[in-house]
C-alpha cells in the first residue's frame, strides 16, 4: 500500500500462514523502514496511515475531501488526525485487510478508539491479529534520526543523511527523484508528535499486553540488526504457536 488512492499491486500467491501484524512504536523509532523489510519476507501487505496522508498531500487541494484537509492539517503540526477520518480511511482500504498475504500496519492504531475498532473490523472478517511489534529506543537516538530523515518526493523512499544516505547527495537512488524533509520532522513538530504518542498510542502497549500478542524489540544498531532480532523474536512466536496447535 503506497497511500493515497493507491490499491494492492498484484498481490503475490497466498501465504499458507498470513501475518496478520501491527508496528507500534514511537515516531521516528524505525517502523516504516522495519515494514519495508517485513513485507518483502513475509510478502505481507503494507499499510502505513501516515503514506496514505502524505501521498493525499501530493494531490492537488480540489481533488481532496475536506476531512482530507483537515487531516493534512493536523499532520503538518504533529498532531494525530482525528479517529473518525483514520477510521474511514482504513475502511476504505478493507482489501488490504483481508489480503490473504496478511498484512503489516505501520502507524495504526495509534489510539485504544482506533485498536478497538480495528479489533471489531477484524472479528467481522473472522481475522485476528497474529502479533503487535513494539520498538524501543532512547529518545535521543530517536530525535537523532528524525532529524537525519530524508524522503523521496517520487517513491516515498526513507534515507538518513549519516545512517542511509543515497548514492548521489539528495536524490533518490531508485527513481531519481529529489528528496526533502518531512515538514513534521522539525523540531516543534517532534516535540508534539512525542507528547501525542506518550498519551494516546502508549497506552495501545498495555492494551496488546492484555491481549498477549505483544512483542517488544529493541530498536537499537543498524536496520538490519533490527531486523534479524524481529526475525528471531518471530520464530520464538511461531514456535510457541506450534506448541499450543502441534
Ligand atoms: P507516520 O508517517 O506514521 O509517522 P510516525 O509514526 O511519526 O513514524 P515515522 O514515519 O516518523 O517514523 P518510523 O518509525 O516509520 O521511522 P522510519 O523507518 O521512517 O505518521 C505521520 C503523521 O500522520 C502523524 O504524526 C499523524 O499526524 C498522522 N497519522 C498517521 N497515522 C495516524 C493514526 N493512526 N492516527 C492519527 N494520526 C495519524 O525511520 C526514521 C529515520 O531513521 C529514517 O531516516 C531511517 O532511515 C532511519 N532509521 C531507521 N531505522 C534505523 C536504524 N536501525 N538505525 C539507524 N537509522 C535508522
Amino acid at each position: 500500500m503506497q497511500g493515497g488512492q493507491a490499491q494492492c499491486t498484484s498481490p503475490p500467491p497466498p501465504s499458507e500462514r498470513p501475518f496478520r501484524l501491527v508496528l507500534l512504536g514511537a515516531p521516528g523509532v524505525g517502523k516504516g523502514t522495519q515494514a519495508g523489510f517485513l513485507s518483502q519476507r513475509l510478502g505481507a501487505c503494507h499499510l502505513s496511515t501516515g503514506d496514505i496522508f502524505r501521498a493525499a498531500k501530493s494531490h492537488g487541494q480540489e481533488e481532496r475531501s475536506a476531512a482530507m484537509s483537515e487531516a493534512l492539517t493536523y499532520m503538518s503540526a504533529g498532531r494525530l488526525v482525528p479517529d473518525a477520518t483514520v477510521l474511514a480511511v482504513v475502511r476504505e482500504r478493507d482489501q488490504c485487510l483481508n489480503c490473504p498475504c496478511g498484512f503489516l500496519l505501520d502507524g495504526f492504531p495509534r489510539t485504544v478508539a482506533q485498536a478497538e475498532a480495528l479489533e471489531k473490523l477484524l472479528d467481522q472478517e473472522g481475522h485476528a491479529l497474529t502479533a503487535v511489534i513494539n520498538y524501543d529506543l532512547p529518545i535521543e537516538e530517536i530525535v537523532e534520526r528524525l532529524s537525519g530523515r530524508r524522503t523521496c518526493r517520487g517513491c516515498g523512499a526513507v534515507y538518513h543523511l549519516v545512517n542511509r544516505p543515497p548514492q548521489k547527495k539528495d536524490v533518490c537512488d531508485h527513481c531519481g527523484a529529489a528528496l526533502y524533509q518531512r515538514e513534521d520532522d522539525q523540531p516543534q513538530s517532534i516535540r508534539v508528535r512525542m507528547n501525542a504518542y506518550q498519551e494516546s498510542t502508549w497506552p495501545l502497549i498495555q492494551f496488546y499486553r492484555q491481549r498477549g500478542l505483544l512483542t517488544s524489540i529493541l530498536a537499537h544498531g543498524a536496520p538490519a540488526e533490527v531486523f534479524q532480532r524481529t526475525l528471531a523474536a518471530f520464530n520464538g512466536a511461531a514456535a510457541a504457536e506450534t506448541q499450543k496447535h502441534p
